[in-house]
């Protein structure tokens, strides 16, 4: 039997998969390191933390899978988008990486729309958001230009990991997609935007497919990882657009909603021109001249991460899921709104903050909690409303991620959507769109399409409660309110905190 792995570089943590040809997993690991958070709205990362973890991470799946590692052929790649990694002429990282969380950039996105107005739309697909990299590159042009000057090449997370991987400088165009550089439908770096903000075509890497094979791995990380000094590295892609792979959507009719730290509702587009007014992100797709169209809540997994570490670091998660339970549809009367981080998907808010609304004293932990779980989906509602607002027919969805992992989660999912939930045999998210990527690549399959029939399969279906629904649509009703009400607090608040 012949193996290929797939790796994830998260947000909190990088994961590592090891697959047979049948799809069947043999290994899996995770390896967290730090979100580096110097002022309010910043996010970064060390990105030798990342190399350092996924090293550490490879060597373990190697001693510890029982696989002899000759047969592991292939290797492929999926990260967190957006995130801007700038290397000097000798390849080394410049500054810590700006994450796709950090949301310090509001003016230089008022800058963009009012330098390209309508056009970014119509090349990007997507409008100027605290999140996506252009408007990153505006802040370090403006505040540290000594590190812009002394740029030679800018990367993506993951694009930087697979580079100390392999050696190549890369990117692929479901990941380019994501830095407001790209012109979406003609695959191409956009001469435009790069003129219109004096940055030169030069520091963008090389674009490739997500198949495209990039070349062996390096022999010292072979050394280090007693990986053979064989194994392919092939592309990959933006860890939504394999998260998308990973759960077969690969085909119009498809959907998708992916609980991480993040929360992602997707839809698989096959009308590159269909206008969504910039109000979901439309990239393009790891499968080869295809789209997808996204909605993201910032703060879904991360919010319930948040209350667990702040109020009952002691209990684990299905402790807290347990106790939310015995809590009532709509936890008691109790709303929480999931804006930690701010909002994307439908505010595009990067000041607002979340709240809890309706507490009294009768309220236990397991109405906060279960107040946290409905947040989260209500506020990927608000996706899947656009979608079908804009003539979606959304009926089935794939789930992943943690919220794909209790049966709660998944009523949940499909009592607030009114949509069938389908929980996935062995579902492991965009690893395994990485490790798929990897099995076309070497052949193994003549299309993604082909080695998701091989790979993915279909194990629980979570029909929607008709009495839940008409309860949730209530209570849904009055959680699209809150923004409302607290929109202008919460910038007061925000603007008050950042004078100090
Ligand atoms: C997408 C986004 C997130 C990250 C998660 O625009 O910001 O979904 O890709 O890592």
């Amino acid at each position: 039997m012949k193996y290929v792995v797939g790796e994830d570089l998260g947000t909190s943590s990088v994961k590592v998969l090891l697959v047979d040809q049948k799809g069947t997993v043999h290994y899996s690991v995770s390896k967290d390191y730090p979100l580096i958070q110097p002022q309010p709205g910043y996010s970064e990362q060390n990105p030798e933390d990342w190399i350092e973890q996924t090293i550490q991470a490879l060597k373990q799946l190697v001693n510890e899978s029982g696989v002899n590692p000759d047969n592991i052929e292939g290797l492929s790649f999926s990260g967190q988008m957006h995130g801007l990694v700038l290397l000097d002429n000798e390849h080394q990282v410049i500054r810590n990486a700006i994450l796709r969380n950090d949301t310090r950039t509001t003016s230089q996105c008022k800058k963009i729309d009012h330098q390209l107005g309508g056009k970014l739309l119509d090349i990007t697909k997507n409008p100027a958001l605290e999140g996506f990299t252009l408007p990153k590159f505006l802040w370090v042009k403006e505040n540290e230009p000594e590190n812009l000057q002394k740029t030679s090449v800018f990367l993506l997370p993951k694009d930087y990991l697979r580079y100390r991987l392999t050696g190549k400088i890369h990117m692929d165009y479901s990941d380019a997609a994501g830095t407001l550089l790209l012109d979406v439908i003609s695959k191409s770096w956009s001469a435009e935007i790069l003129h219109n903000f004096d940055i030169s075509v030069s520091i963008c890497p090389p674009l490739v497919e997500t198949e495209a094979f990039i070349g062996t791995i390096l022999p010292e990380i072979a050394e280090l990882t007693g990986l053979p000094p064989a194994v392919k590295g092939f592309a990959g892609g933006a860890d939504n657009a394999c998260g998308a792979i990973g759960a077969g959507i690969l085909s119009e009719g498809k959907a998708l909603c992916s609980i991480g730290t993040s929360g992602v509702f997707l839809t698989y587009e096959n009308d590159k021109n269909k206008n969504y007014g910039g109000k979901v992100h439309l990239f393009n797709h790891g499968q080869k001249d295809s789209y997808y169209t996204m909605g993201v809540t910032l703060a879904a997994g991360y919010s319930l991460t948040w209350f667990k570490d702040t109020f009952s670091p002691n209990q684990t998660f299905s402790d807290l899921v347990e106790e939310a339970e015995s809590s009532t549809i709509g936890a008691n009367g109790l709303l929480f709104t999931p804006f930690s981080a701010g909002e994307r998907t439908p505010y595009a808010d990067a000041k607002i903050r979340g709240t809890f609304t309706g507490m009294d004293s009768s309220h236990k932990r397991g109405d906060f909690t279960r107040a946290v779980i409905e947040g989260i989906v209500f506020s990927i509602h608000e996706s899947v409303e656009l979608f079908r607002n804009y003539g979606k027919s959304i009926e089935t969805v794939i789930s992943i991620g943690g919220g794909a992992k209790s049966d709660l989660w998944l009523q949940i999912q499909a009592d607030i959507f009114n949509a069938k939930i389908v929980k996935l045999q062995n579902e492991q998210g965009p690893c395994m769109g990485a490790a798929m990527v990897a099995a076309v690549g070497l052949g193994w399959f003549t299309s993604l399409k082909e080695c998701a029939e091989e790979f993915i399969k279909a194990d629980q279906v979570y029909e929607p409660k008709p009495e839940n629904v008409r309860l949730y649509q209530e209570y849904y009703q009055v959680y699209k309110d809150v923004y409302l009400h607290i929109v202008s607090i919460n910038h007061q608040l925000f603007d008050l905190r950042k004078k100090k």
